[in-house]
């Protein structure tokens, strides 16, 4: 018997839908700006059979991805489960049978799988797109490919058996100079292994080189940042070891004590030329950006001094703090002359955002000045009675310029709740941040889920897609151009029954 009753999945408006859908041209206010002929697709986690503890993780759902197609002003929605072992062999089962967050010591007997830790992904973290292909990511296994029309899953996908690592983090990065995609898997032989393996792949879908290096303790490495010069990585106190996992306990526990520590890999060089930077504890999930000049290297992130996630809990019981949670956007400086292994912190701005943030793609890796990210605008309304009390609320996109300090803001309404936005540029020749944010956004009081386009510069909105139904909120999502992707415009909805002439 299915019961959502308890535990993390949630009710009202997080409520598990349970249902995959098609929607054909959907209902739109506003213009669509012509230039936009592509995709916009959202990953997220979407709990079919009910998680196995009341505190397991969010990020146990199962993988759930969405488009919205949008070509000549019109748009079309589709969402599909990503059928990982995990889903099917849950489906066939009639209930869940796997453990708690990437822990397969809590499974079912029937799924032995702590050799092989990857067969009990979820695929619930983002997606990408390289070499014309669609990629759903969950840093706990190698990529699935998902087909970029249909939605379907064709599997995973070990870039024709030269992508060694048993895993592959969400946040690959792509050269804009280059190219190439450079992505990595961490626990990359196995589950707590101190192995860190980075892979560099042409444009084309090849991999053509490999780094392996050794991390100074196993840390929940999500994200990673590069330059020109440098393939970056941060580590920091998530931690975990296999006498944790075989005590029952989700994969990660936040450990205060430990130190925070930054790798700097050489893209010339090989794993061996990995030097480590050393700095007190704190948190960077996501970064933003980073670039070198000369010597010095200078890496952006939303970073928190504690443990953003209240659901991976302290290893000593220290009770979570809301005020440690707090993202601020940081620029942390890197001396490569200095015989220190420190590195300088400054703080851009006391106001607390989201720790998610995108540049305009076209300049990742180099010099650059706008941030955008999300932040709740406390001077904004929230109409509680309509939208309903104890929501977590995102009511505002900003745009950060680096270098004035100055900060622009969209506010999506006083009902809502917004998801990372992706940035499109207006054209390939576009100055630096001139185009549009596209993203989703919950809207607690009507229950359902609307796409918001706004122009990037005036921070404006330019039109809103309106879903008639709840999505549940995305973990990443990107919109990639039918340049980047071959994407076909939807066919009519089948029909095969007789039609009417006369
Ligand atoms: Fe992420």
């Amino acid at each position: 018997m299915v019961d959502f009753t308890h535990g993390p999945a949630g009710r009202g408006f997080f409520s598990p839908q349970r249902y995959e859908a098609d929607i054909y041209d959907c209902e739109v206010e506003g213009n669509i700006p012509r230039e936009l002929n592509g995709a916009f697709y959202r990953v997220g986690g979407e709990w079919f059979y009910p998680p196995p503890a009341e505190d397991d993780s969010p990020f146990s759902a199962d993988g759930y991805i969405s488009s919205f197609r949008i070509h000549d002003g019109i748009v079309d929605f589709k969402s599909r489960w990503i059928k990982t072992p995990r889903f099917l062999n849950n489906l066939a089962a009639r209930r869940q049978l796997y453990g708690v967050y990437r822990n397969p010591f809590t499974a079912d007997p029937s799924i032995q799988y702590a050799d092989k830790p990857y067969l009990g992904t979820v695929m619930n973290t983002a997606p990408i797109a390289h070499g014309g292909k669609l990629f759903a990511l969950k840093e706990d296994a190698q990529p699935y490919e998902i087909d970029p029309n249909t939605l379907d899953t064709l599997g995973p996908w070990d870039f024709d058996g030269r992508f060694k690592a048993q895993t592959f983090s969400a946040h690959p990065k792509v050269d804009p100079v280059s190219g190439d995609m450079i992505c990595y898997g961490y626990e990359a032989t196995g589950l707590c292994t101190d192995d860190l393996w980075i892979y560099v792949i042409s444009p084309a879908g090849r991999v053509t080189r490999e780094y392996r290096v050794k991390v100074p303790y196993v840390s929940l490495l999500h994200d990673m940042v590069l330059t020109q010069k440098y393939i970056i990585f941060p580590v920091y106190g998530y931690v975990t070891s296999m006498e944790r996992l075989k005590q029952g306990k989700l994969h990660w526990g936040w450990d205060k004590n430990m130190p925070t520590y930054w790798g700097l890999l050489p893209r010339a060089g090989e794993g061996k030329d990995m030097r480590w930077f050393k700095g007190p504890p704190s948190c960077v999930i996501h970064t933003i950006n980073a670039f070198d000049d000369g010597d010095k290297v200078y890496v952006d992130a939303p970073i928190s001094d504690g443990n953003p996630f209240p659901f991976f809990p302290s290893v000593d019981d220290t009770p979570w703090s809301p005020q440690l949670a707090q993202h601020t956007i940081r620029r942390l400086t890197f001396d490569l002359t200095s015989a220190q292994d420190t590195y300088t912190e400054q703080v851009f701005d006391r106001q607390d955002i989201v720790d998610l943030a995108r540049v305009d793609d076209r300049f990742l890796s180099l010099p650059y000045k706008y941030v955008y990210s999300l932040m709740n605008d406390p001077a904004r309304p929230y109409d509680a009675a309509r939208a309903g009390q104890g929501n977590r609320v995102i009511n505002t996109y900003f745009r950060y310029d680096l270098t004035r300090g100055e900060w622009r803001k969209y506010f999506v309404g006083d009902v809502h709740n917004l998801q990372e936005p992706s940035f499109i540029p207006r054209n390939a020749d576009a100055p630096e941040g001139d185009g549009f944010l596209i993203g989703t956004a919950s809207n607690y009081a009507d229950m359902r889920t609307e796409l918001v386009i706004v122009d990037a510069v005036e921070m404006e909105e330019l039109a809103r897609v309106i879903l008639p139904f709840r999505m549940t909120p995305q973990v990443h999502a990107r919109w990639y151009s039918n340049k980047e992707l071959p994407l076909n415009v939807e066919p009519l909805p089948p029909y095969t029954g007789r039609v009417q002439k006369s």
